[in-house]
């Protein structure tokens, strides 16, 4: 891939549903090894933050992520589903914007 190919109007990574599901299967794998998702997640925030990724994108795709799984999951899918998936996609996302404001606090100073 080439720079030209990466921005905001590129969205290839995610094409798949839901969502890089290897990445957060694996963050998933991690939850109680805080040293590995800072060290995973942080960088990969920063990367989105250099590709013009936003804060509240990160509620927008979350929030079609969890509609996307509810319609897929039919009578499967559960309200308890739904919260645990609000609260693992909040901890990426805080982990992935911690990693995009260290990322600024460096280009500012
Ligand atoms: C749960 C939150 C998210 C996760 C886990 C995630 C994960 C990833 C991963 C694993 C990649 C592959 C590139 C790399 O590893 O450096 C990627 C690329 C990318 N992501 Fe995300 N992402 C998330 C949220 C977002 C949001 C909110 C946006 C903006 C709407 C976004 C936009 C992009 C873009 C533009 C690329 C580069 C795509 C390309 O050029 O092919 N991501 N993301």
């Amino acid at each position: 891939m080439t720079s030209s190919e990466t921005g905001p109007g590129t969205l290839e990574a995610h094409d798949v549903p839901p969502p890089d599901p290897e990445l957060l299967e694996t963050s998933l794998g991690h939850l109680d090894d805080g040293d590995w998702l800072a060290g995973t997640l942080k960088p990969l925030g920063a990367r989105h933050a250099g590709w013009g990724v936003t804060p509240p994108m990160y509620d927008a795709v979350a929030e079609c992520l969890i509609a996307a799984m509810t319609e897929l999951g039919g009578d499967a899918w559960t309200e308890e589903m739904t919260d645990a998936w609000v609260q693992a996609l909040t901890a990426v996302a805080g982990l992935m914007l911690t990693g995009a404001a260290e990322v600024e606090v460096e280009a500012a100073s």
